[in-house]
């Protein structure tokens, strides 16, 4: 009996399929009634939307709608020629967003808040007559200057700015590339303990990353406790075989509450991956090697997760990266790359 269960079941499964790849309409209704593989990411981005309400309501720090609507004002700032009056359709928005944050900071002034002030100031400074800007201009100026002893560094202003550009890159091409060919995902560390200083420096590099909008929907957690560590390590399949060797695992976190819309929803992978690079290569000039670990959708693992990392629906690993000293007895697979030819196209239109 449970084997002709079984059997139907495969087959109407198969028979569903057939159909789902002919068109959406068909792939929706599969997805919705044959196939719940994609329902964790269906919640996960409405319950990040939701969050995102809720950050952006009467209670709410506002700072993913500051941050991205300060970054869009910089760039109305720097365009060239800069229009008289731009912003218009969020420039409401931003003012209501730099209010709250200033209210929600409690007199902790952070950098996020004086860079927002500095570009509001000089987006009123330049931004020609308009009726509504005029009227938020007033706003904006009656909101009490912020305390400058609560900014760690105020005597820096936070505006659009030339970089210098006379000195060449302190990092010479060939340095790069010797860095790029040393890095190897590496399986065998050292037992020896990982200052967690160092790993906090190669973060320093990786904010630096550029990220849409400049969001930074991601953070970094690391697990180097005794028993933790293990309990981390032994999440993801990938670690198989080597998950008691690395001192550090890492997990880069995405966070879908900094979108109201689910035309975003792959940015946590693409910002947390773009950061975790520039993590890697900080890594190894520091000594220390590491190695990505996949962190596939699979439901129990999901599950696992959510539960040993107690993170909401509207989080989700982008991967983990095992940390530590390499072991220099230890070898490293020698994956051939592909070659620039099969890597770049030129005026390719496929
Ligand atoms: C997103 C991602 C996931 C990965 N997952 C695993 C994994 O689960 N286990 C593992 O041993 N290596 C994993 N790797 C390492 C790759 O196997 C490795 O990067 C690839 O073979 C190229 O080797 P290289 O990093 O030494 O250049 C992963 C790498 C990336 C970028």
């Amino acid at each position: 009996m449970k084997h002709i269960f079984r059997s139907l079941r495969r087959r109407s499964h198969q028979f569903a399929l057939r159909h789902a790849r002919q068109n959406r309409f068909f792939s929706s209704v599969f997805y919705a009634f044959f196939s719940r593989r994609f329902d964790r990411e269906h919640v996960g981005v409405l319950q990040g939307q939701q969050q995102f309400s809720i950050s952006n309501g009467p209670e709410g720090s506002c700072s993913t709608t500051l941050r991205r609507n300060t970054h869009r004002l910089e760039k109305g700032l720097i365009m060239r020629p800069r229009k008289d009056v731009f912003a218009l359709a969020y420039i409401e928005e931003t003012i209501k967003a730099y209010q709250q944050s200033v209210s929600h900071a409690n007199g902790q002034a952070n950098e996020e808040i004086c860079w927002a002030h500095d570009v509001l100031k000089d987006y009123f400074d330049v931004c020609g007559a308009h009726p509504l800007i005029d009227r938020l201009r007033k706003t904006f100026n009656s909101i009490p200057p912020l305390p400058l002893r609560c900014a760690p560094d105020r005597a820096k202003a936070f505006h659009p700015y030339h970089r210098n550009l006379k000195a060449p890159a302190s990092v010479h091409y060939d340095e790069l590339l010797k860095l790029a060919e040393r890095r190897r995902s590496t399986r065998w560390f050292k037992q020896s303990p990982v200052p967690r200083e160092l790993i906090e420096k190669a973060v320093i590099v990786a904010g630096l990353s550029p990220s849409a909008c400049n969001r930074q929907p991601f953070e970094f957690r690391f697990f180097d406790a005794p028993g933790l560590r293990e309990k981390v390590a032994e999440l993801p399949g990938g670690t198989k075989g080597f998950a008691n060797q690395f001192p550090v695992i890492g997990v880069v976190l995405g966070n879908l509450a900094h979108y109201y819309d689910e035309k975003d929803r792959h940015v946590i992978y693409i910002d947390g991956s773009l950061a975790t690079m520039s993590l890697i290569l900080a890594l190894e000039t520091l000594g220390l090697s590491s190695c990505c670990i996949n962190w596939p959708d699979i439901e129990e693992d999901e599950i696992r997760a959510q539960s040993v990392l107690n993170l909401t629906t509207y989080e989700r690993p982008v991967m983990f990266l095992a940390i530590g000293y390499p072991d220099p007895e230890g070898m490293v697979p020698y994956s051939a790359k592909k070659s620039t030819e099969q890597l770049c196209r030129w005026n390719y239109l496929g």
